[in-house]
C-alpha cells in the first residue's frame, strides 16, 4: 500500500449545534508509524478519535483510510476497513468473562475465526489467558486496559486507535501496557494514541501532535516535541529535560 494509512484534512466536528470541538485539524499517519496526540483536558482529543471511527459526525473536512474517503461512514464500516478502537472509558463488558469480551470483539467480523484469533491474543497477553474464564470486573486497572486492547485486536486491525491506554493503570504496572503497545506495533499495526502521560508517550512515538482548543498547534517527531521549550512549558509541565531521560522515564 502506498500513501498514508490515515489522512485527515480540515476536520471540524462537535456535539451541540453551533459549538465546534474539533476545529480544523489536519493529520497524516503513515503505515507502521506510532503517532501520539497530547493536549490539555477538554482539548478535543477523544472527540477527534471518535470522529475517526465514525462515532461523532463530521461537520466539515475529510477522513481517508488507505486512500479511501470514509467521511460520514458508520462505525461498523470503518471497523471493517481495519480500524480498531479502544475508548477512554467503558471499554470492556464487566459482567462478561475475559473470553466472552474477546468473542464480543469478533461479532461484527463474520470473517474472523474466533478460535485462532483468541489464541493469537492469549499468546500476546498471557495474563488474560490465565484469567480467561473470570469475569472482567475482577481485573485490575492494567488488566482491564489490556483486555480492552485485546478485544480491539481480535479482528487484527491495521490501524489501532487508543484513547489514554495508561489511564486507571497502577504506576507500577503501566510499563507493561507500554510494552504491549510496542509489541502490537512490532506485529505490524499502525498506532494512533492519545495520552496524558505525554513525556512517556512521546518518548516512544515516531511523531506527535499537540491538540489545543480543537486545533493541532504543533506537530513534530517525538524528540522534537520533547525538546521544544514552548511545548515543555505549556503542555509537559516544565522545562525540557534530557530527551533520553524522558524516554526512560517510567
Ligand atoms: N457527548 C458529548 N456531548 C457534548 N459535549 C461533549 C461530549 N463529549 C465531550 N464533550 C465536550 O467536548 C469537549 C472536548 O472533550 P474531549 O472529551 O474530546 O476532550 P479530551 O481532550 O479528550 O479531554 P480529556 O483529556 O479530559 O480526556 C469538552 O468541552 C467536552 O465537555
Ligand atoms: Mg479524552
Amino acid at each position: 500500500m502506498s500513501g498514508p494509512i490515515l489522512s485527515v484534512e480540515d476536520l471540524v466536528a462537535g456535539y451541540r449545534p453551533g459549538v465546534d470541538i474539533v476545529r480544523g485539524v489536519d493529520l497524516r499517519i503513515e503505515q507502521g508509524e506510532m503517532v501520539v496526540v497530547i493536549g490539555p483536558n477538554g482539548a478535543g482529543k477523544s472527540t477527534l478519535i471518535k470522529c475517526l471511527c465514525g462515532l461523532v459526525e463530521v461537520r466539515r473536512g475529510r477522513i481517508s483510510i488507505a486512500g479511501e474517503d470514509v467521511t460520514g461512514s458508520k462505525p461498523h464500516a470503518i471497523a471493517r476497513r481495519g480500524v480498531g478502537y479502544v475508548p477512554q472509558r467503558e471499554n470492556i463488558f464487566p459482567r462478561l468473562t475475559v473470553e466472552e469480551n474477546l468473542e464480543v470483539g469478533a461479532m461484527p467480523f463474520p470473517g474472523v475465526e474466533i478460535g485462532p484469533a483468541k489464541e493469537r491474543i492469549f499468546a500476546l497477553f498471557p495474563r488474560l489467558a490465565e484469567r480467561r474464564r473470570q469475569p472482567a470486573e475482577i481485573l485490575s486497572g492494567g488488566e482491564r486496559q489490556m483486555l480492552a486492547m485485546a478485544r480491539a485486536l481480535i479482528p487484527a486491525p491495521h490501524l489501532l486507535l487508543l484513547d489514554e491506554p495508561s489511564a486507571g493503570v497502577d504506576p507500577g504496572v503501566v510499563e507493561i501496557v507500554w510494552e504491549k503497545i510496542e509489541e502490537v506495533r512490532e506485529a505490524g499495526a499502525t498506532v494512533l494514541m492519545v495520552e496524558q502521560n505525554a513525556r512517556r508517550a512521546l518518548g516512544m512515538a515516531d511523531r506527535g501532535y499537540v491538540l489545543d482548543l480543537g486545533q493541532a498547534r504543533f506537530e513534530g517527531t517525538g524528540v522534537e516535541l520533547l525538546s521544544d521549550p514552548a511545548i515543555a512549558e505549556l503542555y509537559l509541565g516544565g522545562r525540557p529535560r534530557d530527551v533520553d531521560a524522558a524516554a526512560d522515564e517510567h
